[in-house]
């Protein structure tokens, strides 16, 4: 793995947005297709790639993209959904083709059959270039919790309690607070090309020693990138701080 320890959060997303801007230019007109994760760690690089794109006239025209993960039960519309989270985070803000953005439709009148109609389109594309990661503090990737297989693929997972009463706050009723997510799964992740994850902060500092020096273990589930050969790490002093 190569590991970038950074000061701040701005020399981070330069870092992963570098990685980014590689992909892009070696894809050249073929198209990078490119792998997006949610949630808050991305998102400073997701910027610096809107401000490249805007200042620096960096283009995504001819790139895909393909989330990691989607809620079942939330149509894409929906303002929970990872679908609208993405467009409203990042590529509504670049020249990418809205319809080459696709996540899993979490609205599949049968999930199951979604998930491996998934793992097939991103074949069909021809493989993810560049997986954009980040980490929970337990060791997950996407929605792949401890004891998810290392070989799994893109599934219907089941969220931990945790996750579903952490989103709670923003359903107006219980019942409609997703339990389940359609999530690529640990096998699928690692046939990207080259990944790339991101974490800041104390309390990922933990998964992240698991992920760069502990055992290839299902306790951690993004220990199992230590078997994929083109791995970068980008983690602040705090999130680096238990490495040894
Ligand atoms: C996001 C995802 C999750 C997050 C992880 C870290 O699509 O699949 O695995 O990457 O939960 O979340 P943040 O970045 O919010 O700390």
């Amino acid at each position: 793995m190569e590991i970038h320890i950074v000061t701040d959060a701005a020399e981070g997303a330069r870092v992963v947005a570098d990685v980014f801007e590689k992909t892009l230019r070696d894809a050249g007109d073929t198209g990078a297709v490119l792998g997006l994760a949610t949630g808050s760690s991305p998102v400073p690089a997701y910027t610096e790639l809107i401000r490249r794109h805007r200042e620096e006239g960096l283009s995504f025209a001819t790139a895909q993209a393909f989330l990691l993960d989607e809620y079942v039960g939330l149509p894409a519309g929906h303002e929970q959904s990872y679908h609208h989270f993405i467009r409203d985070n990042f590529t509504a803000h670049i020249d990418i083709d809205d319809a080459a953005v696709v996540s899993p439709a979490g609205d599949a009148a049968d999930p199951v059959a979604e998930a491996a109609a998934y793992d097939a389109r991103i074949v069909a594309a021809g493989g993810v270039d560049l997986q954009i990661l980040g980490i929970g503090s337990n060791g997950h990737i996407a929605f792949n919790e401890p004891s998810s297989s290392l070989g799994s693929r893109t599934r219907v997972v089941g969220l931990a309690q945790s996750t579903i009463a952490d989103n709670a706050r923003y359903f107006e009723e219980a019942a409609d607070v997703p339990v389940r997510a359609l999530s690529q799964g640990l096998g699928t992740i690692r046939e990207a090309r080259r990944i790339v994850l991101t974490a800041s902060g104390e309390h990922k500092a933990e998964a992240v020693a698991h992920l760069v020096e502990g055992a290839i273990s299902a306790r951690w589930p993004a220990s199992s990138l230590q078997l994929h050969p083109d791995v970068v790490v980008v983690v602040d002093e705090s999130a680096a701080s238990q490495l040894e």
